[in-house]
C-alpha cells in the first residue's frame, strides 16, 4: 500500500485513524483537510514528521485532489460535514463537501487507478423504529436516509458503488455505527455531556432520551477501516459496530455517575425534527471475513477513558465548546418542535 491520502485527517475519526495507522503499519500519509470549524491540527500534534504531512486543502479543489492522488497508491476518505443538527440549519455545504466532495476523489482515483476506501455512516439505512427489536441493519438494508446530512452520505455511497460498477473502480465502503473517545467534536452528544458536567453545566438530552445509539470506540472502528482497506474483498461494503446498544438516557446517566454527579442532573430539551429512533449494526460479515474484534468492549471503561481525555485536554475543545454551545442556545430559543416527527 505505502502511501496513504486521509482526507478529513484533522477531524475525529480521521485523525484517530492516522494516529492508528502510524502505530500499527509502515504507511506514510498524506492529510487533506480543509480544517472547517471541525478541524483541529492539534489533533495530529507528536505524529512523525517523516511519515505524515499535512495539506491544507477542499476536497472538491479538483486541481489539488488531481495532483495529490496522482501521487498516491490509496485514499481513505473521511472529510464530510458531519453533524446532522447543523445539516437541519444549514444544509449546503452537505451537499457540496460530501456529495461534491466525494465525487471529486472519485474521479481522481479513477483516471490514476488509486485504491479507494469510503468512510461512510449506518444512518444511510434511517432508523429502527420506536420501541422495535427489529434485527440491526446489514449489507443488505435498504436506504431509507433522513436527514440532509445522512441522505449526503447516502448519495456519496452511491456515487462510490456507481464508480465500482461502471468504471472498475478498487474500491470499497464502510458504514459504522455512533463512534466515541479523545480528539470528537464537543457539538457531539458523549463530549457535549462530559465537558457540560466540566464546565459546571448541565447535560441536555433531546426529547424523551428513549432514542438508541449503537456504540463504539474510535480506535476500533480505525482498526476495522485499516482491515478493510488492507484485506476487504474490492467493491464490497462492510458493516462496522460492536453490539453496544444504549439509549441516550442511560448513555448522560453513565458519564454522569462516572463523573461523581447525581444520575438526574440533567435537562430534557427539545427534540431533534426527524430524529431517527434506533440505529443498530449486525458487523458479521465484518468479524467473520476478516476477523476483526472490537477490543474496546467495555462501554464503562472506554467511557470513563474519554471522560478522563476530556478533562485533561481542555486547551484542545474550550473555543469550539463556546461557539457550539451558541449553536444549541440559538436553536433551542428558536424552539425546535419537538412533535416533527
Ligand atoms: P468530523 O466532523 O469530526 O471531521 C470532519 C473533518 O473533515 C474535519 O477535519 C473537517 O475540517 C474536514 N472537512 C470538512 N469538509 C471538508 C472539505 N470540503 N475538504 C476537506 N476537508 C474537509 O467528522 P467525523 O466524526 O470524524 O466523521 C468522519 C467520517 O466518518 C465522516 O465521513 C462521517 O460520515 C463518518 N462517520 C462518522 C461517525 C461518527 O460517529 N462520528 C460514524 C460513522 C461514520
Ligand atoms: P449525535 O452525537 O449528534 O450523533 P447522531 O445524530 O449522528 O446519532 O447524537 C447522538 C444522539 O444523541 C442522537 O440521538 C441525538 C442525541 N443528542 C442529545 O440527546 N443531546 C445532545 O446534546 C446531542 C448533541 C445529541
Amino acid at each position: 500500500m505505502g502511501r496513504l491520502i486521509v482526507t478529513g485527517g484533522a477531524g475525529f475519526l480521521g485523525a484517530g485513524f492516522v494516529h492508528h495507522v502510524i502505530r500499527h503499519t509502515d504507511h506514510h500519509v498524506t492529510v487533506l483537510d480543509a480544517l472547517t470549524y471541525a478541524g483541529n491540527r492539534a489533533s495530529l500534534d507528536g505524529l512523525p514528521a517523516d511519515r505524515v504531512a499535512f495539506v491544507h486543502g477542499d476536497i472538491t479543489d479538483a486541481p489539488l485532489v488531481d495532483s495529490l492522488v496522482s501521487r498516491a497508491d490509496a485514499v481513505v476518505h473521511y472529510a464530510a460535514e458531519s453533524h446532522n443538527d447543523l445539516s437541519l440549519a444549514n444544509p449546503r455545504p452537505f451537499v457540496d463537501t460530501n456529495v461534491t466532495g466525494t465525487f471529486t476523489l472519485l474521479e481522481a482515483s479513477r483516471t490514476h487507478d488509486v485504491r479507494f476506501h469510503h468512510v461512510s455512516t449506518d444512518e444511510v439505512f434511517g432508523d429502527l423504529g420506536e420501541g422495535s427489536d427489529a434485527p440491526a441493519f446489514t449489507e443488505d438494508s435498504p436506504y431509507r436516509p433522513s436527514s440532509p446530512y445522512s441522505a449526503t452520505k447516502a448519495a456519496s455511497d452511491m456515487l462510490v458503488r456507481a464508480w465500482i460498477r461502471s468504471f472498475g473502480l478498487r474500491a470499497t465502503i464502510s458504514n459504522c455505527t455512533n463512534s466515541y473517545g479523545p480528539y470528537q467534536h464537543v457539538e457531539k452528544f458523549i463530549p457535549r455531556q462530559i465537558t457540560q458536567v466540566v464546565r459546571g453545566e448541565r447535560p441536555k438530552l433531546y426529547g424523551s432520551g428513549s432514542h438508541v445509539r449503537d456504540w463504539i470506540h474510535a480506535d476500533d472502528h480505525s482498526a476495522a477501516v485499516l482491515a478493510i482497506l488492507e484485506r476487504g474483498r474490492i467493491g464490497e461494503t462492510y458493516l462496522i459496530g460492536a453490539d453496544c446498544e444504549r439509549t441516550n438516557r442511560e448513555v448522560i446517566e453513565r458519564i454522569l455517575a462516572l463523573m461523581g454527579q447525581p444520575s438526574d442532573a440533567y435537562d430534557h430539551v427539545a427534540d431533534r425534527p426527524g430524529h431517527d429512533h434506533r440505529y443498530a449494526i449486525d458487523a458479521s460479515k465484518l468479524r467473520e471475513e476478516l476477523g476483526w474484534m472490537p477490543r474496546h468492549s467495555d462501554f464503562d471503561e472506554g467511557l470513563s477513558a474519554t471522560i478522563d481525555w476530556y478533562r485533561t485536554h481542555e486547551s484542545w475543545w474550550s473555543a469550539a465548546k463556546d461557539s457550539a454551545e451558541k449553536f444549541y442556545a440559538a436553536r433551542e430559543g428558536a424552539g425546535f418542535p419537538a412533535d416533527t416527527m
